[in-house]
């Protein structure tokens, strides 16, 4: 049997352990991209990587901004002389770990990747699944991921001891991306979720183990299965949007499956003891937002902003429908097409933050 090619789907290889301890599986030569703010809050960080030889380390500043073509030139230049076997390392959140997949995809034809997810939301979310992308500005708008390849890691390191310094809000919105697998996925560990709250690094391993077996079915986005890790999403993306990027991306994605959960429940796919069950846990177990302020970035939009948004949403079909992932019971979903009539319907209840 012929190797696998570099970055084509494989199944997650995961470590865990201290970052000094698992960069001892660093091979000589490497490149590494290090998220300065990580860099300089875990000092024994950079020590541990030099200790490998690296042929570069490159600090960056991490962030949203980060994800564009210039820190991607930046990367590329860093690994122009990794040989194709070589290895591109990326230490820090999401959109370290985006560029540099990208980059890993490009230097040579694909290199190696291995990820450090430092973010929680990395670690249960975006290391995972292969996809890496960099924003476009276009005519003065900036575009999220237009730009992507898929390139999975061959090793992703999983050390807890980086997510101490994550503030409160950082660790929130990773949960509720986990929480958000559970509760489509695995109905028995939502439960249990709702009865009592995992600890961290539980939660890392059972959303990892969730987003594998969606992305082992699914690994290049081709039949539909991965749409279910935007569960949450569709009017996530509107009030983070509508919040001018003030509401994290988490918190959003919390009040967004607020807003899943009454469009289920309008269509007829979400019954009402599951829509209840849900919210309870979400407001009770995760301390999502609550939905005050779904009125509170309602209440000040015009509808037509909220139409522009979830046009833009890529989720949207041909005829401007949205295809809306929607609990049909907890641990299963289903995939709908949901008309404008239908969530205007919603509207009025959500700009008073109640139970429509
Ligand atoms: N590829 C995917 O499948 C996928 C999935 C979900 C999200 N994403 C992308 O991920 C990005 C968001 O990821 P993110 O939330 O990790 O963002 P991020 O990388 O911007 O990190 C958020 C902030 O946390 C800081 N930080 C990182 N690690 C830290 C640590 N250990 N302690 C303290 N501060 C730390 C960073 O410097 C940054 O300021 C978005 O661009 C999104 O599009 C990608
Ligand atoms: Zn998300």
């Amino acid at each position: 049997m012929s190797p696998t090619p570099p970055g084509a789907y494989r199944p997650a290889a995961d470590h865990w352990g201290t970052f000094t301890k698992l960069s001892k599986r660093l091979p000589e030569g490497s490149v590494a991209v290090v998220d300065r703010t990580v860099a300089r809050l875990h000092p024994g960080l950079i020590p541990a990587l030099e200790a490998r030889n690296p042929r570069a380390i490159l600090q960056l500043v991490g962030g949203e901004r980060a994800k564009n073509f210039e820190t991607l030139q930046k990367v590329l230049a860093g690994g122009l002389t990794l040989p194709r076997s070589g290895t591109l390392v990326a230490v820090g959140g999401g959109t370290i770990g985006d560029v540099a997949t990208v980059a890993a995809h490009l230097l040579k034809r694909g290199v190696r990747l291995v990820q450090v997810p430092t973010t929680l939301l990395a670690a249960v979310d975006s290391s995972l699944g292969g996809k890496g992308a960099v924003d476009m500005s276009v005519r003065g708008a900036v575009v999220k991921n237009p730009v992507g390849v898929f390139h999975y890691a061959d090793e992703t390191w999983i050390c807890p001891e980086l997510y101490t310094s994550l503030s409160e809000v950082q660790l929130r919105e990773g949960a509720i991306e986990a929480w958000k697998m559970a509760v489509c996925l695995d109905g028995d560990l939502f439960r249990r979720y709702s009865r009592k709250p995992p600890p961290l690094q539980r939660l890392v391993k059972d959303a990892r183990r969730l987003k594998e077996n969606v992305c082992a079915q699914d690994p290049y986005e081709q039949t539909g299965l991965r749409r279910v890790l935007n569960f949450g999403h569709t009017f996530g993306h509107v009030l983070e949007g509508l919040s001018r990027f003030k509401l994290s991306h988490g918190d959003a994605v919390g009040l967004g499956m607020l807003c899943a959960l009454d469009v289920g429940r309008l269509l007829g796919v979400t019954p009402q003891d599951v829509a209840i069950q849900v919210e309870e846990a979400l407001n009770r177990g995760l301390g999502i937002l609550g939905r005050d302020r779904i009125a509170a970035l309602c209440k000040r939009a015009a509808l037509k902003d909220v139409t522009t948004l979830l046009a833009a949403d890529k989720k949207a079909g041909k005829a401007g429908e949205l295809r809306m992932v929607l609990l049909s019971a907890i641990g299963a979903f289903d995939i709908k097409d949901v008309t404008e009539n239908d969530w205007r319907t919603l509207w009025p209840a959500w700009t008073r933050g109640i139970l429509p």
